[in-house]
């Protein structure tokens, strides 16, 4: 059975100077959660957002907040960005030796779990660890920076994520993020893809934030 459509804004775009300002303004558009773009300058070649950036923005919304660790040894920070209140962690599955172990371990601290597969990873990766997560993330760009192109040649492999999801008989979602706009997304949730991340696409539009999520979501209901 189809999995419900969620639209998520990544917040990497916004004005990092409003950033209390832009959550609030987000929820107010209709959005489902936000996702936060952590990133080392290792694991990618960027640095964002620590756990005290997102401890500070977390009273400017009620929506859900997710941290996308793209982080080398996530287990370092896993509780520190729960505290921060990120409810879910999405841990890369090349980012630490024992994913298994990193991801029992966001469940035993009260959050949820999920797990990411950079575009060279291939889906097996994930098939041991289904148990653990609630939702898959299929990376449609190589991670590190937003505006980028998105990557059709991953098609395949959100649908292979799909069918293990489906098979696994757990209710998992699968999310997609990268280049997501409304010209890509269509084909990504007719692969497979419920949980939709944007970035570039939502920020900045002449219509307004608003209407981008609007259309996003039509796009996404009539793929
Ligand atoms: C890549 C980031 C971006 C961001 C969304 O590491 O994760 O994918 O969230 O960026 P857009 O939507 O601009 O591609």
């Amino acid at each position: 059975m189809a999995r419900p459509i969620a639209i998520v804004p990544s917040v990497l775009p916004a004005d990092l100077a409003r950033l209390g300002e832009e959550v609030a303004a987000l929820e107010a558009a209709g959005a489902d959660r936000i996702q936060w773009d952590v990133m080392d300058g290792r694991f990618v070649p960027n640095l964002t957002f620590g756990p005290e950036v997102i401890a500070a923005a977390r009273r400017h919304s009620g929506l859900p907040f997710e941290a996308h660790l793209m982080v080398e040894a996530p287990e370092r920070m896993l509780e520190r960005y729960v505290d921060a209140g990120c409810g879910r962690l999405i841990v890369h599955v090349e980012s630490t030796v024992h994913v298994h172990r990193v991801l029992a371990e966001v469940v035993r601290l009260g959050a949820k779990a999920a797990v990411a597969l950079n575009p060279s990873t291939p889906a097996v990766a994930v098939a041991h660890v289904l148990d653990l997560v609630d939702m898959v993330l299929v990376m449609t760009v190589n991670p590190g920076f937003g505006g980028q192109r998105y990557l059709a040649s991953m098609e395949p492999k959100i649908r292979e994520v799909r069918a293990m999801c489906d098979a696994s008989g757990g209710e998992i979602d699968v999310e997609v993020d990268g280049g997501i706009a409304p010209d890509t997304v269509a084909a990504a949730v007719r692969a497979g893809a419920n949980v939709l991340v944007a970035g570039s696409a939502l920020f900045g539009r002449p219509g307004g934030t608003a209407s981008a999520i609007t259309e996003l979501r039509r796009r996404a209901a009539a793929p």
